[in-house]
């Protein structure tokens, strides 16, 4: 998909030709002389519409206009919450017919968030996933022209939500494809892949230089599989060598079968988005490798499948991770923190600024905070300050959640250092806790995305979330 930006009065949109045209409506419009103004001065009067958030109404071939439908969408205020709305809701309407050449128009100036809602609202509202269809019907909008009054103002916020939703769409790809199309070497190719852009590098680690390392928690999980495990590094190179790279660190399990700890069957499917942290790693990179902004970061995913074989590791086995700490396993399902302690171990090397970590890693966050915000757990006040703020700009929310000592009580274990799970209670901050021990050298925070990366039911799919607030951080961050 194609996006454009373009100043645009009321007279513009209503010569613009296309498929369609969405105006978006809010209360300071000013009515010009146009077709358009005319058509919405009438539909005001006869009340058929008003600028309130929700309403719409759309209109086939209206006279004196270029488009073939119109839509009308009131916005209110112009909040970023009402415009996505408004969108998405005309571009779910308007997908049954061809329509291939969009216009969204701004009819008075939009706030910066409201630019970027109305970009990620269209784009989401039309990402088809064709990858393992036979015959694939994609998506069918081709070109999306956003017009306003005053559109130069508007170009950085602009590129950076479109460079955001390619990242997004990269990230919803992997995330969507089944574990058979997204194994852990398929992930360190659509990695390497990203190589190719200016200033990416990529290296991918096999189970004999993992071993080397002394991954041995990482290890204990990918045991059980006979797919062998990757440990994927990815580098992104824009500022000079002296300044501290970010490091991101994605859970990338492919498949989580829960282990000998096995998962009941329904909804089993779903642990194929279980490398959702991993997809969003991804589609950050894929994300700069548009942008080429000025700042250093490092991904790290380590990536196996989840699994049971005659060597599969057992409830009650202990192992020694990298960082030296021994650990009890007592929950095979309990592997994302496994997986990532080994990785957190492993950014201590880039001496890093601060190291995010993404991982849907808890069905109790999904308790605690639904699919509205993922969790945030940090005890670096400013490093949660600018990720919550991050997410607040790009509408990618998160909330802090707390990480008091007393919550690791559960953790302690006659056999080893720790062991990988506590009681039922709290279990999105025990688990928080578990890698907590892992980040001694650097700032860290943790983002606990398993409400939010994606949707069940007849909407299921990755969301690609939380690209937009990483790369929203990021970029903030440089600044
Ligand atoms: N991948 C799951 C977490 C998950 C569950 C994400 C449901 C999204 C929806 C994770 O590996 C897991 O199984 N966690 C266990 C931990 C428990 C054994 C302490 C869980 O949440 O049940
Ligand atoms: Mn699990
Ligand atoms: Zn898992």
């Amino acid at each position: 998909m194609n996006f454009e930006l373009k100043t645009i009065d009321s007279l513009g949109a209503a010569n613009e030709k296309c498929d369609a045209l969405i105006v978006l409506l809010s209360q300071s419009f000013k009515p010009g002389k146009d077709a358009l103004s005319g058509l919405v001065a009438q539909v005001l009067k006869a009340g058929d519409l008003d600028y309130k958030a929700g309403k719409s109404l759309a209109i086939y071939r209206p006279t004196g206009m270029a488009c073939s439908r119109v839509v009308l969408a009131g916005v209110g205020d112009g909040a970023a919450k009402d415009v996505r709305q408004a969108v998405a809701t005309a571009v779910a309407a308007l997908k049954a017919g061809s329509l291939k050449k969009l216009v969204i128009c701004f009819a008075s100036l939009p706030k910066d968030e409201a630019v970027r809602a109305a970009v990620m609202a269209v784009a989401d509202a039309s990402y088809v996933f064709t990858t393992t269809k036979s015959r694939p019907e994609g998506r069918v909008i081709q070109r999306v022209l956003l017009g306003m009054p005053n559109a130069v103002k508007f170009r950085p916020v602009f590129d950076q939500v479109v460079a955001s939703v390619k990242g997004i769409e990269f990230a919803k790809e992997w995330a969507n494809r089944p574990a058979n199309h997204a194994t852990p070497s398929l992930l360190g190719g659509a990695a390497r892949s990203l190589a190719k852009f200016p200033k990416i590098k990529c290296e991918v680690l096999g189970p004999k230089e993992v071993a080397k390392l002394g991954m041995g928690s990482f290890m204990a999980v990918a045991q059980g599989s006979d797919e062998p495990l990757r440990f994927i590094v990815l580098r992104y190179d824009g500022a000079a060598k002296t300044q501290a790279p970010t490091v991101l660190v994605g859970k990338g399990i492919t498949f989580d079968s829960g282990g000998i700890s096995i998962k009941p069957a329904p909804e089993m499917d779903e642990m194929k988005f279980d490398m959702s942290g991993a997809a969003s790693v991804l589609g950050v990179f894929r994300a700069l490798a548009e942008l080429q902004p000025a700042i250093n970061v490092v991904g790290l995913i380590p990536s196996c499948e989840n699994l049971i074989n005659g060597r599969a590791v057992k409830p009650g086995d202990v192992v020694t991770s990298m960082s030296g700490q021994t650990i009890e396993i007592l929950n095979t399902d309990a592997e994302g923190r496994l997986v990532l302690c080994d990785a957190l171990t492993y950014a201590e090397r880039f001496k890093p600024r601060a190291v995010v970590d993404i991982a849907t890693l808890t069905g109790a966050c999904v308790i605690a905070l639904g699919a509205v915000r993922s969790g945030l757990f940090s005890t670096h006040d400013d490093l949660a300050a600018a990720l919550v703020s991050a997410g607040e700009s790009s509408l990618d929310l998160c909330w802090r959640m707390p990480l008091d000592d007393d919550y690791a009580e559960g953790l302690k274990t006659n056999f080893a250092d720790v062991a990988n799970v506590a009681g039922r209670a709290a279990g999105s901050i025990t688990a928080a806790k578990f890698l907590q021990r892992f980040t001694s050298k650097y700032p860290w925070a943790h983002l606990d995305i398993a409400g939010t990366a994606w949707k069940s039911g007849a909407a299921k799919g990755a969301t690609g979330r939380p690209v937009a607030l990483l790369l929203a951080y990021l970029l903030a961050s440089s600044k």
